[in-house]
């Protein structure tokens, strides 16, 4: 069975966005491949956390993977900081990586121009690096991830290849997995930006997995719209585009069944429809994260860490011998 590999930080809010651009893949996924979904801790704390907080949302994001349907009896479901290799793995990739390559990041050019470069953390220009590891250590065909990931799978990729090449066959070389439709799910609030759970201000935009009926209605109430009254997709028009992706991402019914429902109807009738569906989808997800206590997801994480830990040890014990490190340990 090919391998799949996919993880998501447990900071802030889980959204929409991350549901149907990545989660939802994972849950569809499952039964096709052998599946490793990480709650990666050690990424989050590339920016500063508060330790609390941390631990909270890395078990809160556990109960999130198991309620939107990952199932721990098929997927291995675990946190990143139980396998050591993953940081043991990144200092040897590390070797291999660029700062070339490195600086070319996006998502660390994007900060390193909103805080001055000098006060960015070392861990976040290294993040890339982290998660190639992640990814290879488990030998992964498939990465399902939303498109803002895109880049950082390409430096897999490269990493991965410029390994195998100097030192020999070691690692596989993943594909990515972007789905054709919601890989990018807009902000409500600013449909030129991404949902995004790290930019504060986007809050009003961002549908969170756990928010109340009434949050859901007063986003959706509020989000904004286009000009022109047409309910259809259409990309040149952001916003309704993106409400309509969601709609038809949540129903499942296809493009055309989702503009015949709204033929002739208004922007009132959309977001209340929509607040409708999307309330009716988060209403189960919500009783299943608060009926998995503590001793199930202890016992799940714990399972998880071990099943992952086995395959991880194998893989840096490969890639140490391909190095030529050897000391006296076998
Ligand atoms: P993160 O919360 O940054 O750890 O992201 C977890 C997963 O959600 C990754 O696969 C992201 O690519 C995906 N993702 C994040 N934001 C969005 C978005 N607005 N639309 C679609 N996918 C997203
Ligand atoms: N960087 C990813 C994100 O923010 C999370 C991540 C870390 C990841 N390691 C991974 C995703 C390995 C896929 C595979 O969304």
């Amino acid at each position: 069975m090919k391998r799949i590999f996919s993880g998501a930080q447990p900071t802030g809010n889980v959204h929409l966005g991350n549901y149907l651009g990545a989660l939802r893949n994972w849950v569809a996924l499952q039964r096709e491949y052998e599946s490793f979904f990480c709650i990666v801790n050690l990424h989050a704390i590339t920016l500063p956390q508060d330790p609390k907080i941390l631990a909270a949302k890395t078990r809160e994001l556990a109960r999130i993977y198991l309620s939107v349907g990952i199932d721990p009896n098929i997927s291995t479901v675990f946190v990143q900081s139980d396998v050591a290799e993953h940081t043991e793995l990144t200092w040897i990739l590390n070797c291999s990586a660029r700062m070339g390559e490195l600086e070319r990041m996006t998502q660390f050019k994007d900060k390193a121009r909103k805080q001055q470069e000098e006060n960015v953390s070392v861990g976040y220009f290294d993040y890339p690096v982290l998660m190639a590891s992640d990814i290879l250590l488990y030998q992964t065909n498939l990465v399902p991830v939303g498109e803002d990931q895109k880049q950082h799978l390409e430096l897999a990729r490269d990493i991965a290849i410029r390994f195998n090449r100097d030192y020999g066959q070691t690692f596989v070389v993943p594909e990515p997995f972007i789905p054709k439709v919601g890989a990018r799910i807009m902000s409500l609030a600013d449909p030129t930006k991404k949902m995004s759970k790290s930019d504060e201000e986007s809050e009003a935009g961002c549908i969170m997995l756990l928010d109340d009926a009434d949050a859901v209605r007063r986003k959706f109430k509020r989000a904004v719209t286009d000009s022109g009254t047409e309910i259809r997709f259409d990309e040149s028009r952001r916003a309704i585009n993106n409400l309509l992706t969601i709609y038809h991402l949540l129903t499942g019914k296809s493009a055309a069944e989702v503009e015949a429902h709204f033929s002739g109807k208004g922007y009132a009738r959309l977001k209340e429809d929509l607040a409708d569906v999307t309330i009716g989808f988060l209403k189960p997800i919500q009783e299943r994260v608060r009926g998995i206590d503590d001793d199930k997801l202890d016992a799940i994480l714990k399972q998880g860490a071990e099943k992952a830990e086995a395959i991880a040890r194998a893989t840096l014990k490969h890639a140490k011998e391909s190095l030529g490190l050897v000391g006296a340990r076998k």
